[in-house]
């Protein structure tokens, strides 16, 4: 039995389903190199903003484990430390195997139409994930929850950026709200995928030994990733490809193994990122999840994975 994890997706073959989450391991660019080294399947660049950010004070990202030394899940506040969009779109022109994605998350509206309106005039940049969904910055708030809001940013921005767009999600919780949320999104033809999801935000992690906080930005509050998530997160894949089924899902949360990966693809997700687990693995979580999904797909007797994509089954 032969396995081919291949997937077209907007024009192009994606030899993996597995890459990067925005935020790990692409910040500079011998960090995004490795990814294109490693066999993830793509690579995403840090969220840019209009100028280079430090980011949040440090320390500012924190993996929980269990007493047996495995991860649980991770708190961050990172704060959109990036290298400028520039530097990004600079990236894009040199040569690699496999697809870059640029993570998008201006300050403001207007950063966003700066940076997407010259994106949209340069031919290399192919594929942007914007980012409406960072819990991390101060007195900013995550434009994805305010479904008025998010709905004008993507009236202005798609008006300048023409190409293909995904959009970054907060986690959403209610029917209710994936319900209009997708009703939003499916007004854009351009909007091609969404990335669901981000972490969840400002959740506080302490250390009773020490009664403190473990993080220094905002008093301990941060986005949690990991185990943690991946409920939320299957959730969120499965309800927006039901809701927007014209529109590829990118699965992101609390991805460990390959059983994990095949969930999110069983889910409906197109692509899938890592974040929390790539953080403490290192790039050599690739090869393992690979192995992994293949060793479940040929127990399965699944040669692609459209043979089981989306087609999570009901009782
Ligand atoms: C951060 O840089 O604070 C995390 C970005 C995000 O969660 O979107």
């Amino acid at each position: 039995m032969s396995i081919n994890l291949g997937t077209r997706f907007l024009g192009k073959l994606i030899k993996s389903p597995i890459y990067n989450a925005s935020g790990v391991h692409c910040v500079t660019f011998p960090q995004l190199d490795e990814l294109a080294m490693s066999s993830a399947g793509a690579l995403i660049t840090k969220s840019c903003t209009v100028n280079y950010r430090d980011g949040n004070p440090k320390p500012r990202y924190y993996d929980m484990v269990n007493e047996e030394g495995k991860q649980l899940g991770s708190i961050n506040s990172s704060g959109l430390p990036n290298l400028s969009y520039k530097a990004y779109q600079e990236y894009a022109h040199k040569k690699r195997d496999k697809p870059l994605f640029i993570s998008v998350s201006g300050m403001n509206l207007g950063e966003n139409l700066q940076i997407l309106g010259e994106f949209n005039e340069d031919p290399y940049v192919e594929l942007v994930e914007l980012n409406l969904s960072c819990p991390n910055i101060v007195g900013k708030p995550q434009t994805g929850y305010c479904f008025e809001d998010m709905e004008k940013m993507l009236n202005e921005v798609t008006k300048i950026y023409k190409k293909p767009l995904g959009i970054k999600l907060p986690p959403y919780f209610d029917m209710v709200h994936f319900k209009t949320a997708a009703e939003i999104f499916n007004k854009f033809q351009t909007i091609r995928f969404l990335t669901c999801c981000n972490s969840l935000g400002n959740g506080l992690v302490i250390d009773s030994e020490s009664e403190s906080v473990v993080i220094k930005p905002k008093n301990g509050f941060g986005g949690i990733g990991g185990i943690y998530i991946k409920p939320t997160a299957l959730a969120n894949v499965h309800a927006f490809s039901k809701l927007c089924p014209d529109k590829h899902i990118i699965g992101c949360g609390g991805v460990q193994n390959g059983k994990d990966v095949f969930e999110h693809i069983l889910c409906g997700a197109s692509l899938v990122q890592v974040g929390s687990a790539l953080y403490r693995e290192g790039l050599s979580i690739f090869d393992r999840l690979t192995e992994e999904l293949e060793e479940i797909m040929t127990i399965k007797g699944y040669e692609t994975l459209s043979d089981f994509r989306g087609k999570l089954k009901y009782l």
